[in-house]
């Protein structure tokens, strides 16, 4: 058997923050060229290990070897220099520079009198933009990219600054089916070239689609590496989960209701540039029914939520809720009638800097839940706290620490446990389950199965197609900030859906 060469290897990793131990003697051992998944619940370590490898986190003991050679990556750039690059989750690139500035910020090829050399760089962009099959514009503003295009800017960075070993964290949360496919071809023919791909994903789904071996981790600690052909999505659950995972499916009852909850009535938002974002949308939601908007991210989700949640200026149009107007009220009274879970969860929806207990509790200050007469009661507010951090499983080291210090997911289960508790007619729920485990996944479909069960009308933003299809009562489907298609889920498939989403289809005989 030939020797196998190892790209990376961590042996008994740890890292403590405080009492709490993020990783527990963690050991992985990745073959150089493959591309090596990373799984494991919300909290479970996998930030924090990749972090120690990109040199922004110092691990509290443990070896790391990178290409067999003992190693100590004490920044990023130590990081780069030794040949490993990371895409973040939330990018890290200049607006109003090119892709070609972009991918060669820092090492632009320059000409006489130190001026940059624009043709070149340029074509060095060009260059490694085709040897990997990632097409994108070099002349192209950031700007005015896709989300799908700019994490392969994103990638061309890493890839121009010489990485052989590249850290994926959740790629894929926002982008669509195809632009996934398109990813993994490019992951697929980094690895055939003998680059080192670590990719973390909950979607195990691609995780077996796309992944040579794959590392488990539970609570800070290793539950092994297996080959991929060897396992699949069930048994890796139950690693994960530490038991086997054994969903029921979602049951709906029969929509009954036929009166309309909630409607948007000819709405219309433009942005800090004064373009239209949105365009005369109208759509109602009946009680107990979910209606989603799909469609590809950038395509107005995000100002139609800040539309309702009061954050955006509504240009024309109404918001009703029961038939009462409310797009004109300030944020907190229309707080009376709807739950709000906005999809940028760590800009909006929380407050970082305050203590878990706080951020679930915000917007309840008033209530007789947490307040014996005139007075704040803490230890029924903290029984509530515990309640919700109980039912929605979000890890955290106690309800007094801060929001901050909770891994990604537990930060996305606050927003939701808060909103979802709150009982009002009305749920606007944008991206629900996205950086969130499977269990949370599930737990959070079924609870808002469980509103719409119950007569609430849920309105549900999702780019996610697996989710717009297990909870949707009926789709519209946005483009371009219009509504070009409605369907029920069972009149169209994924594929022709797709196919409005990119505005293939359904423009006919809309302005
Ligand atoms: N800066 C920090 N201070 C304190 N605790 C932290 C800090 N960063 C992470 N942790 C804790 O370390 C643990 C592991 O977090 P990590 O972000 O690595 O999880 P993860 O597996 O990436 O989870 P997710 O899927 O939610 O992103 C969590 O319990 C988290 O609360
Ligand atoms: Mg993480």
């Amino acid at each position: 058997m030939p020797n196998i060469e190892y790209a990376v290897e961590m042996t008994d990793v740890c890292k403590n923050y405080g009492l709490l131990q993020a990783n527990k003697d963690v050991n992985i051992k990745v073959i150089k060229g493959e591309i090596h998944a990373i799984v494991g619940e919300n909290g479970a370590g996998k930030t924090t290990l990749t972090s120690i490898l990109y040199g922004l986190v110092a691990p509290s003991s443990g070896n790391v070897k990178v290409n067999g050679r003992p190693v100590k990556i004490s920044s990023p750039k130590a990081a780069i220099a030794l040949g490993i690059g990371m895409v973040h989750q939330h990018f890290k690139l200049v607006p109003n520079f090119t892709v070609a500035e972009n991918i060669c910020l820092g090492q632009e090829p320059l000409k006489s009198l130190r001026r940059v050399d624009k043709k070149k760089m340029i074509a060095h962009a060009r260059n490694i933009s085709e040897k990997y099959g990632l097409k994108v514009d070099p002349e192209k503003k950031v700007c005015d990219l896709s989300v799908g295009l700019l994490q392969r800017v994103e990638i061309l960075k890493a890839l121009s600054r010489g990485a052989d070993i590249l850290i994926l964290d959740e790629p894929t949360a926002v982008l669509t089916p195809l632009e996934c496919q398109e990813l993994f071809k490019v992951l697929r023919g980094m690895s055939e070239q003998g680059k080192t791909v670590l990719l973390i994903t909950h979607k195990l789904k691609e995780v077996m689609e796309v992944s040579h071996h794959i590392t488990v981790l539970r609570r800070g600690l290793t539950m092994g590496t297996v080959k991929t052909s060897d396992t699949d999505e069930h048994r890796l659950a139950g690693l994960m989960m530490g038991r086997e995972a054994d969903f029921v499916p979602l049951e709906k009852k029969p929509q009954e209701e036929e009166k309309i909850t909630f409607s948007i009535r000819g709405l219309q938002v433009r942005d800090s540039f004064n373009m239209i974002k949105l365009k005369d949308i109208s759509l109602d939601v009946k009680a107990g029914e979910i209606l989603t908007v799909a469609g590809v991210e950038g395509n107005g989700q995000s100002e139609l939520v800040e539309a309702l949640m009061g954050f955006a200026h509504i240009e024309q149009g109404q918001v009703l809720v029961d038939g009462e107007d409310i797009a004109h009220q300030d944020v907190r009274s229309r707080r009376k009638y709807c739950s709000f879970i906005p999809e940028d969860r760590m800009k909006t929806g929380l407050n970082l800097a305050a203590s878990v207990h706080d951020n679930l509790l915000g917007g309840r200050q008033r209530s007789p839940e947490i307040r014996r007469g005139p007075f704040f009661d803490y230890k029924k507010s903290s029984r509530l706290a515990a309640d919700l951090v109980e039912k929605f499983n979000i890890k955290t080291a106690g309800l007094d620490i801060e929001a901050s210090s909770l891994s990604g997911g537990n930060q996305q289960k606050i927003v939701v446990a808060r909103e979802m508790s709150f009982g009002n007619k009305v749920l606007v729920v944008a991206q629900p389950s996205r950086g969130v485990d499977i269990g949370a996944t599930n737990f959070i479909h079924e609870q808002l199965i469980a509103a719409r069960n119950a007569g609430r009308a849920v309105l549900l933003i999702s780019t996610d197609l697996d989710e717009v299809y297990a909870l949707s009562d009926r789709i519209h489907v946005l483009f371009d900030g219009k509504i070009v298609g409605s369907f029920t889920p069972d009149s169209i498939s994924q594929q022709e859906i797709g196919l409005y989403m990119t505005g293939v289809k359904g423009l006919e005989g809309t302005a």
